[in-house]
C-alpha cells in the first residue's frame, strides 16, 4: 500500500435537477462516502465529486412552470440538493454544478479536441426522443413510449453535430480486454461488450432546439447535448483543462446506476479517447432500490426519502440498511419494516448492546479502567484463541485472505464485509454470556480470568468500530471514544490493525447508548408521518423553500419569505397572531429538532411543535411568552399533533430561530396587530 499518498478519485453520477433526492440518490452517495472513508483509512489522498445536471429541456419546462429564470431555478434546487447532502454528512468534495463557467469551459474545450482531431462532424437528425430522459431511443419508431419510462417519444429532426462513436468500436472492445474490471460488475461488462460487438452509429452531441444549454463556440445555436454536456462535469470538477495540475485525473472510480452505465462505459471513454485524454480506470454500476418491485419516481407517488428516516433512526441506521441488505450491484427491496427490523437486530441488540455490556461490567468491575488481560489465565483456558483468530483474520490486509473485511471493501462486497463484522459482534456476545462475568465477579480467584474475558471484549469492539467505520462513521466515533481512544477515528489506518494495540489502564465512558432500540410500530408509523409531511407540506404552513436547511426548522418556525410580493392588509388580518406563555417543553424521541410544548393563549392551552430543540433547552422555555399563530390548521408533525406555530426569526445561512420577546409586560392572549 501506498508510503507516499496517492491520490484516489471518485465520482457520484451528477443529479438531474427536476426533482429532489430520494433513498436511490442518497444510496449512490453513501456508497461513494463508504468507499471515500476506506481509501483515506487505507491512506489514501481522496476526492470524492457529486453535483448537478442542470441543463435541457425538462428545466426549462419546469423553470417556466415555476415561472422563474432556468438559472434561478437550478441555483435552488442546486442548494437543496447539496444542504441535503450536508446535512446527511455526505458531502462531496468539490459539487460541481454543469452551469459552472470551470465546465462550460470544459466542454467547450472537449469538443474543441474532438474535432481537431476528426471525430466531430455537421449532419442532420430525425428521431424519437425521450424528453425525460434526455435521449434518442434508437430503433424507436413514431408514436413508440420511452422503453426506460414508457412516456410518450417526440419525433425530432435537427442540425446536429455527431460524434464518430463509430470508430471507436475496436479501440473501446480492445480497451475492455486490456482493462478487465473496467466495467463492474462483470454481468455488466459482458453486457456492455456485446453491445459494442453489435455495432456504434455515431452521436448526436448538439441540438439547436434547446435552448439550455451550454453554447458551441461560434456555432449558435447549437448548444451541447446532455449526455457530452453531463459526463464532462467529471473532468471538469477535478480542474478541467488544467487537470494536470491537481493530479486526479483519470478517475479512478465512476460509480453509477444500472441505467446509466452504457453512457459511462460506451460514450464517456470514447469522447476522452478522441481528444487523447487518459481514460478513467474503472466504472461500477450499482441496482436500483425498488419500492413495491417498482423503480421509484415521484409521478408514481412510491418515493422514499432519507430525511424522515434519519430524523427516527439516524444517518448510521440508513447507511446499514442500504448496504447490508442488498448485495452491491443487485436491486433490492425497499420496506420499512425491514429498515427497523434491521435496525433493532444488528444494530440495537447487536452491536448497541455489546459494546453497552462490555462497558457497564469494565465500569461495574474495574471502575472504568480496562484491565489488563491475565496472560497466566488466557494460556490456561485456552483463552478466546477463536475471537482474536477472527479479529485479525478480518483485518488481514492480505488480499489474498478471502475473510477479510478488507478486501471485501475492496471488491466493494459491503454486505459481505458488514456480515463478516457482524459474526465477531455474535461470537464475542456468546463468549460473554457463556464466559458469565457477572458469575466470575463473585469469586475473588477468577479476577484474572474475568480481567481477560472484558480486555478480549473491549478489543475485538476496538476492531469492530475500526472496521465498521467507513460505513457507521459516527456511531463508531462515539464507540471509539467511550473506548477511551483519542485521536480521530478517520485517521487510524484501517490496514494496521493488531491485537493488543487497547492499553490496559485506559479510562472508559460510557454516556451514551449507541442504538436506542425503538418499538417497530410506533417507527414506522412515525417515519411515514414525516414523510407525508414532506412530501405534502401543508397548505395552511409556509412551504419550505428548495433550501430550506431542514424540514425540522422550516416546519414549525416562521421562514423569512423569499418573495417580496406585497399583501394587502385583509391578507394579514386572516393571520391571527396572540402571545402566548410557555407551561411545559419536552423533546420528542427521535425528532432531533422538535420541542413539544404546551402554551397558554389565554383563552386555552394548546399543544403546538417547535423547531427549536437544537436551539433551546426545554427548561429555559417555561414561563415565556412568545409569539403564537392561533389560526393555523392543526396538523401531524413526527406524528406528534400540532396545534398552532412558534413565530420565530430565521437568522443566518442555517436558519437559527430566534424567539420572541417583550420588553414591556404583555398579557397572555393579547393578539398581535
Ligand atoms: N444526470 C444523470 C447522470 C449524469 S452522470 C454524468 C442522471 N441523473 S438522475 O438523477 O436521474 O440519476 C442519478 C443516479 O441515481 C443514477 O445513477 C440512477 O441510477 C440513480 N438512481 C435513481 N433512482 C434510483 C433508485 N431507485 N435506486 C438506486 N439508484 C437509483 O441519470
Amino acid at each position: 500500500m501506498p508510503e507516499k499518498k496517492e491520490k484516489f478519485y471518485l465520482t457520484t453520477p451528477i443529479y438531474y435537477t427536476n426533482g429532489l433526492p430520494h433513498i436511490g440518490h442518497t444510496y449512490a452517495t453513501v456508497v461513494a462516502d463508504v468507499i471515500r472513508r476506506y481509501k483515506r483509512m487505507r491512506g489514501y489522498d481522496v476526492v470524492m465529486t457529486t453535483g448537478t445536471d442542470e441543463h435541457g429541456v425538462n428545466v426549462e419546462r419546469a423553470a417556466k412552470k415555476a415561472g422563474v429564470p432556468e438559472s434561478e431555478f437550478v441555483a435552488k434546487m442546486a442548494e437543496a440538493w447539496r444542504a441535503l447532502w450536508d446535512e446527511l454528512g455526505i458531502p462531496g468534495d468539490e459539487f460541481i454544478r454543469t452551469t459552472d463557467i470551470t465546465h462550460v469551459r470544459t466542454v467547450q474545450w472537449l469538443f474543441k479536441l474532438c474535432r481537431e482531431n476528426g471525430y466531430v462532424y455537421k449532419g442532420h437528425y430525425t428521431g424519437q426522443y425521450c424528453i425525460y430522459d434526455n435521449a434518442f431511443v434508437n430503433d424507436a419508431k413514431p408514436g413508440d413510449n420511452c422503453p426506460d419510462c414508457g412516456r410518450p417519444l417526440e419525433t425530432v429532426t435537427e442540425e446536429n453535430y455527431f460524434f464518430k462513436l463509430s470508430s471507436f468500436q475496436k479501440p473501446l472492445l480492445d480497451f475492455y480486454k486490456k482493462n478487465p474490471d473496467f466495467i463492474q460488475p462483470d454481468t455488466r461488462r459482458n453486457e456492455i461488450i456485446s453491445f459494442v460487438e453489435g455495432g456504434l452509429k455515431d452521436l448526436s452531441i448538439t441540438r439547436t432546439t434547446i435552448r439550455w444549454g451550454i453554447p458551441v463556440p461560434g456555432e449558435e445555436p447549437h448548444v451541447f447535448y446532455v449526455w457530452f454536456d453531463a459526463l464532462t462535469a467529471y473532468l471538469s470538477a477535478v480542474g478541467g483543462p488544467e487537470y494536470e495540475k491537481r493530479g486526479y485525473w483519470p478517475a479512478d472510480l465512476h460509480l453509477v446506476g444500472k441505467d446509466i452505465i452504457r453512457f459511462h462505459t460506451v460514450y464517456w471513454p470514447a469522447f476522452l479517447m478522441a481528444a487523447m485524454l487518459p481514460v478513467p480506470k474503472q466504472v461500477w454500476a450499482h441496482g436500483w432500490f425498488l419500492m413495491d418491485a417498482a423503480k421509484m419516481s415521484k409521478s408514481k407517488g412510491n418515493v422514499v426519502l432519507p430525511r424522515p428516516i434519519v430524523n427516527m433512526l439516524g444517518m448510521d441506521a440508513l447507511r446499514y440498511f442500504l448496504l447490508r441488505d442488498v448485495v452491491f450491484g443487485q436491486d433490492g427491496n425497499f420496506s420499512y419494516d425491514a429498515l427497523v427490523t434491521r435496525y433493532n437486530s444488528d444494530l440495537a441488540n447487536g452491536l448497541g448492546n455489546l459494546a453497552s455490556r462490555t462497558l457497564t461490567m469494565i465500569e461495574k468491575y474495574f471502575g472504568g479502567i480496562v484491565p489488563a488481560a491475565d496472560a497466566a489465565a488466557e494460556i490456561q483456558e485456552g483463552f478466546w484463541g477463536d475471537v482474536k483468530g477472527l479479529a485479525q483474520a478480518l483485518a488481514q490486509s492480505d488480499q489474498a485472505v478471502g475473510s477479510s473485511v478488507i478486501w471485501r471493501y475492496e471488491k466493494c462486497n459491503f454486505s459481505n464485509a458488514l456480515e463478516a463484522i457482524w459474526t465477531l459482534v455474535a461470537l464475542v456476545d456468546a463468549n460473554l454470556s457463556s464466559w458469565k462475568p457477572w458469575a466470575l465477579a463473585e469469586y475473588p480467584g477468577k479476577r484474572g480470568i474475568l480481567a481477560a474475558v472484558l480486555y478480549n471484549a473491549a478489543e475485538a469492539l476496538r476492531f469492530i468500530a475500526v472496521l465498521a467505520h467507513p460505513v457507521l462513521p459516527d456511531s463508531t466515533a462515539v464507540l471509539w471514544k467511550q473506548l477511551g481512544q483519542t485521536g480521530r477515528l478517520d485517521d487510524v489506518r484501517i490496514d494496521q490493525l493488531n491485537w493488543g494495540q487497547l492499553k490496559a489502564g485506559t479510562t472508559i465512558s460510557r454516556d451514551k447508548s449507541l442504538f436506542p432500540r425503538v418499538d417497530k410500530t410506533e417507527a414506522i408509523e412515525r417515519i411515514e408521518a414525516m414523510a407525508n409531511e414532506e412530501l405534502n407540506p401543508p397548505k395552511a404552513a409556509p412551504a419550505p423553500a428548495p433550501s430550506a436547511p431542514a424540514a425540522g426548522a422550516s416546519a414549525a418556525v416562521a421562514v423569512a419569505p423569499t418573495v417580496s410580493d406585497k399583501i394587502g392588509i385583509e391578507d394579514f388580518a386572516k393571520v391571527e397572531m396572540r402571545v402566548g406563555q410557555i407551561k411545559t417543553a419536552e423533546r420528542i424521541v427521535g425528532a432531533d429538532k422538535l420541542l413539544k410544548l404546551t402554551v397558554d393563549i389565554g383563552t386555552e392551552i394548546r399543544q403546538i411543535c417547535a423547531g427549536i430543540a437544537q436551539y433551546y433547552e426545554p427548561e429555559s422555555l417555561i414561563g415565556r411568552k412568545v409569539a403564537v399563530v392561533v389560526n393555523l390548521a392543526p396538523r401531524k408533525l413526527r406524528g406528534v399533533e400540532s396545534n398552532g406555530m412558534i413565530v420565530a426569526a430565521s437568522v443566518g445561512p442555517e436558519g437559527r430561530p430566534v424567539l420572541t420577546a417583550f420588553l414591556e409586560e404583555v398579557e397572555v392572549g393579547a393578539r398581535l396587530k
